[in-house]
C-alpha cells in the first residue's frame, strides 16, 4: 500500500529521512516532498525506480492522471479501445473487463511494476504496451519523448471530494483520518499525494498545448458529457480510429456502455473482490461517479475558495472547468 514505508529499500529509507515532510491525510503516515511533488513514503521507491529504469518504446501508451480524476475509467477506455478485436477482447462475453478490475489490466508504473525492489522485465509485453502513472509531466518529460500520453484530470472540487472519501476508506484501520477542513487546506496549498494538484494539471495542460500529437488532455466532465465523441477522439489520437463499419455497427456505443460507471460498478469483480495490483477492495474505485458531488461535502465558502484558486491559476492559461 502506498503509505507503508516498512518495505522500502535502505537507500530509499535514507532518502525519506532527508526529505521535508508534512502531515499526511491518513493519520500517522506522512507525505514527503521530492522534486516538488508529494508522495507517501511507500510509493517513493516505485517513483525512483520508474524514473531510473523505465525505458519507453515508441509504441507505448501511457495513461496519466491526477489521482481520483477518473484513472480507473481511463484504464477501461484505453484498454478496450486498443485491444478491440484481439483474442476475444471486444466480444461481449469474453472481454477481460468483465472479470478484472481495470487496475489489474493496466498497471501503474510507480505503484505496481517498479514498486518492487527488483527491476521488472517489461520488454516481453507485446506492443502497444499500456501503462499508467500519476507522476507529473515534469518528472516524466524525458520518458514521454516518443510515446503517446493520454492525461485525465477533473475539476478541483470533485477531485478533492473523491480523494478525501478515498483516503478515509484506505487509511490504516487504527488511524483516525484528518478532518475535511484540514485536508482541504492542504489540498488548496498543494499538499496531496502526487500533488500539488494545481501544478500537476497545469503542467500537463501546457505540455499538451506544446505537443498536441503526443499528449492528449482530457477532462472527466467532458467525458461524462460526451462519451461517444471522446472515445472516437481517443481512438484517433492513439492511431487506431474506429472504421465506418465499426461506427455503423454500434461498436463505439457498446464500448461506451461497457466502460460506463453503471456497468463496471455492477460487476461482481468490482463489487466483492480485491484488486490484485493495488491490494484494496475494487469497490473503492467506484464510489458514486458523476459531476458535482463536492456540494455534498464542501461548505459554500470552501467551494468559493477552490473556484478562486482555479480562476487564478488555470484561467490565465486558457484552462476552465
Ligand atoms: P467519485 O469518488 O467522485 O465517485 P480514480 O479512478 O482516478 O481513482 O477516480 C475515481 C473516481 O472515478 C470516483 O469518483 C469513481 O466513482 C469514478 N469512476 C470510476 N469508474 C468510473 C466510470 N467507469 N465512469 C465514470 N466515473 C468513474
Amino acid at each position: 500500500l502506498l503509505y507503508d514505508e516498512s518495505e522500502v529499500s535502505e537507500k530509499c529509507g535514507e532518502l525519506l529521512r532527508s526529505l521535508p515532510k508534512a502531515r499526511g491525510w491518513m493519520g500517522a503516515p506522512p507525505l514527503y516532498v521530492y522534486g516538488g511533488d508529494w508522495y507517501y513514503g511507500g510509493s517513493l521507491q516505485g517513483v525512483l525506480s520508474t524514473l531510473k529504469h523505465f525505458q519507453p518504446h515508441d509504441t507505448d501508451i501511457i495513461l496519466a492522471s491526477v489521482p481520483k480524476s477518473g484513472t480507473t475509467w481511463l484504464k477501461a477506455i484505453g484498454y478496450s479501445i486498443v485491444n478491440r478485436g484481439k483474442n476475444g477482447v471486444g466480444s461481449e462475453d469474453k472481454n477481460p473487463l468483465l472479470t478484472n478490475n481495470p487496475h489489474d489490466l493496466v498497471p501503474f508504473l510507480e505503484l505496481n511494476l517498479y514498486a518492487a525492489k527488483s527491476v521488472p522485465d517489461v520488454t516481453a509485453i507485446p506492443p502497444p504496451r499500456l501503462f499508467a502513472t500519476h507522476l507529473s509531466v515534469r518528472k516524466m518529460s524525458a520518458k514521454y519523448a516518443s510515446c503517446k500520453v493520454l492525461y485525465i484530470c477533473r475539476n478541483p472540487k470533485d477531485t478533492f471530494t473523491s480523494d478525501w472519501n478515498f483516503i478515509t476508506r484506505l487509511r490504516p484501520p487504527d488511524e483516525a483520518a484528518i478532518s475535511v477542513e484540514e485536508a482541504f487546506d492542504m489540498f488548496c496549498n498543494g499538499v496531496n499525494a502526487f500533488g500539488p494538484y494545481w501544478d500537476h494539471v497545469l503542467e500537463y495542460w501546457n505540455a499538451s498545448l506544446e505537443r498536441p500529437g503526443s499528449i492528449m488532455f482530457l477532462k472527466y466532465e467532458d467525458l461524462i458529457a460526451q462519451p461517444h465523441r471522446h472515445f472516437v477522439k481517443i481512438a484517433e489520437f492513439l492511431g487506431c480510429p474506429f472504421s465506418e463499419a465499426e461506427e455503423a455497427g454500434g461498436v463505439v456505443d457498446e464500448m461506451v456502455k461497457l466502460c460506463s460507471f453503471d456497468h463496471l460498478s455492477g460487476l461482481e469483480v468490482n463489487q466483492s473482490m480485491t484488486s490484485k495490483s493495488l491490494g484494496a477492495p475494487n469497490s473503492i474505485f467506484f464510489r458514486r461517479g458523476g459531476v458535482g458531488d463536492s456540494k455534498n461535502l464542501l461548505a459554500p465558502e470552501m467551494i468559493d475558495r477552490l473556484d478562486r484558486i482555479a480562476k487564478e491559476r488555470f484561467s490565465p492559461l486558457g484552462l476552465e472547468f
